[in-house]
């Protein structure tokens, strides 16, 4: 398995492989996205994101297909995630983290290729070398694994639970 960062190019000609990694990891039982959402991340959520500043793209193969992907961008006041953050989180919490953080999107690993370290390893690559003082994500406030493998990442849980069945999860880069 070897995990590389994909330039904008690169992950757009992917984009279908990547949409069927993204249904494969979030139409599992538990996650039930279906495959108008996976489309929806193919032909609209990944052309705007990688327009942003900080757009970071990595990608696992094996045997040269794809089966895991993450990316991330530098998130503003003014985008979608980031306002809605902002009105849910303490005010502390806003003051000191929201804004020119690196925003992890989404960690996808196909389905059965869990369970072997490649969401490990993709959220490795992805976290290398970022220029930004800190970073954030929101996930799940139960127990699955993507919550497990970002707190044994040293992330820590800013906020426990959003108001949504989400939690915000905070790194310092420093
Ligand atoms: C979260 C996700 C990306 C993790 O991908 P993954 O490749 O399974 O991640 P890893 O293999 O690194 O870790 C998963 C588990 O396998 C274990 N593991 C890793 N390598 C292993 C090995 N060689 N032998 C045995 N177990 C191993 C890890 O310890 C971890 O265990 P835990 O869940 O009990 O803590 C994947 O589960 C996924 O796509 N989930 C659905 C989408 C999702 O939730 N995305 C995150 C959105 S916030």
């Amino acid at each position: 398995m070897i995990v590389d960062v994909l330039t904008v190019q690169e992950t757009l000609e992917a984009a279908p492989e990547l949409a069927a990694v993204y249904l494969s990891a979030f139409g599992a039982p538990g996650y039930d996205e279906d495959a108008a959402r996976a489309e929806e991340f193919r032909s609209e959520q990944l052309p705007l994101h990688s327009e942003r500043d900080g757009f970071k793209f990595v990608a696992a193969r094996s045997d040269h297909r794809i089966i895991g992907f993450g990316y991330g961008f530098t998130g503003q006041r003014g985008q979608w995630w980031s306002d809605r953050i902002a009105e849910s989180a303490p005010a502390e919490i806003v003051e000191e983290w929201i804004g020119g953080h690196f925003e992890i999107v989404s960690l996808a690993v196909a389905v059965d290729e869990q369970g072997r370290g490649v969401g490990a390893a993709l959220h490795d690559v992805l976290m290398a070398d970022l220029p930004h003082g800190k970073a954030l994500l929101t996930t799940w406030v139960d127990d699955r694994p993507a919550p497990r493998l970002y707190r044994r990442k040293g992330w820590q849980v800013l906020v426990p639970d959003l108001g949504w069945g989400s939690a915000l999860y905070g790194l310092s880069l420093r």
